[in-house]
């Protein structure tokens, strides 16, 4: 069984439900401070199969302990956390609390409990502003400018101290670039918290009607149409990597880094117009002066995963976008108004307090 902390998240859920197809059994830790059972419910609807189901927060030692008393975890995918760049200069505390704090607490439960296979949700924040394109898992990280990036970072090196100091420990250190798109059945996909932070989700936001017009942050970058660009993965290209990197963690032990990317970095300009192709009008939008904090620049070399995992994103930026549309334009308020609940979905233990 796999324990999938955030598990009813935006990538969370995707993930949930590929480890349902490829047979695991799935126990879920989500306190749902940004996500909704609903999406476990659809994840399940599409799997044919049910999972376990933990509402509690992963700094939660004693529940951990309990769980894993519980449950027969043999490895850990590890979502739950906080990613609001912004919401990270002014909460930081909450920050390191959760993403840093959090990932010791389950570190110290799964040692006690004697699992030791860990799949981490890093980032290419990690990387800061990179002197070298495209970025390879060599190439050093940087100083990250928020406590978000800063946060990722930490619990990077708290994970890299942990695994030299025990053998045991196999680790895999997943730096994603930019993911988006939903699942191709439209049930499940990103629904942010008020206002989105990040480009697409803000995109599909305004196509849907909810909001007037989208802010392009910067055209003065040195890129080629002086807009910020970026390497954007399909979630579900995403998500089967950590299952092949989960198979790899069975053979090597250590801290292994993967970058999970597709290797082609796209402008904010290109996105607009790939996206006003899937859903066939012109997107509103205005030149706004550039984001505090953006880089200019970042894609990956994604080698390194095709190589030791047999790993390579498939799906194309137009699947991207089709896919995000499907999603967000069945659901125009995310998992808000969904039907209630199917009866007796979704079975969650008494261990939740
Ligand atoms: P998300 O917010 O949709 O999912 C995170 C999940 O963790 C949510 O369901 C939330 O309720 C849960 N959670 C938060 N704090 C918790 C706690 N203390 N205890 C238990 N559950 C808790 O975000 P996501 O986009 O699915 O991201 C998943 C992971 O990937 C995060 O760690 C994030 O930092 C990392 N990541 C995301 C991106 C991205 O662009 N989406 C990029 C790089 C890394
Ligand atoms: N952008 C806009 N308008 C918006 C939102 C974004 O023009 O409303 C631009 C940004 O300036 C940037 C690009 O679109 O050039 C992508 O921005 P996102 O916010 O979607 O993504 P970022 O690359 O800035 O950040 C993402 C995650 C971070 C993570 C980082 C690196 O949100 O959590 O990737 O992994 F740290």
């Amino acid at each position: 069984m796999i324990l999938v902390t955030g598990g009813a998240g935006y990538i969370g859920s995707h993930a949930c439900l590929e480890l349902l197809l490829a047979g695991h059994e799935v126990l879920v830790l989500d306190n749902l401070c940004n996500s909704s059972r609903r999406a476990l419910e659809r994840v399940e609807q599409l799997a044919g199969r049910t999972l376990q189901f933990v509402k509690g927060d992963v700094r939660n030692r004693s529940l951990l302990t309990a769980l894993f008393a519980a449950y027969p975890v043999s490895a850990v995918m590890h979502f739950a956390g906080l990613k609001a760049v912004g919401e990270s200069v002014r909460e930081p505390l909450r920050y390191y609390e959760t993403n840093v704090s959090g990932s010791i607490a389950l570190c110290q439960a799964m040692a006690e409990a004697g699992i030791f296979k860990l799949v981490f949700s890093s980032s290419a924040t990690v990387y800061g502003e990179s002197a070298m394109m495209p970025i390879t898992e060599h190439c050093p990280t940087g100083v990250p400018t928020n406590p978000y990036g800063q946060s990722k970072l930490m619990a990077e090196s708290v994970l890299r101290g942990l695994a030299n100091s025990d053998p045991r420990w196999s680790i895999g250190l997943l730096r994603y670039f930019n993911p988006i798109g939903a699942h191709e059945s439209g049930l499940i996909g990103e629904d942010p918290n008020g206002t989105p932070n990040n480009l697409l989700p803000y995109m599909l936001q305004v196509a849907v009607g909810r909001r007037r017009e989208l802010s392009v942050y910067g055209d003065d970058y040195p890129t080629p149409d002086g807009t910020g660009v970026r390497d954007y993965i399909h979630v579900v290209d995403l998500v089967q990597g950590h299952l092949k990197a989960l198979e790899r963690l069975e053979q090597v032990n250590g801290v292994s880094v993967w970058n999970l990317g597709t290797g082609k970095g796209y402008s904010v300009k290109e996105m607009i117009g790939a996206f006003e192709a899937v859903i066939g009008r012109p997107l509103p939008h205005v030149i706004q002066p550039r984001r505090a904090g953006d880089i200019a620049q970042c894609w990956s070399d994604p080698t390194k995963a095709a190589i030791e995992l047999g790993w390579r994103a498939e799906r194309d930026l137009s699947t991207m976008l089709a896919d995000a549309w499907r999603w967000q334009s069945r659901n125009p308020q995310g998992y808000a108004e969904t039907q209630p609940a199917r009866q007796g979905a979704t079975a969650q233990t008494a261990l939740a307090s």
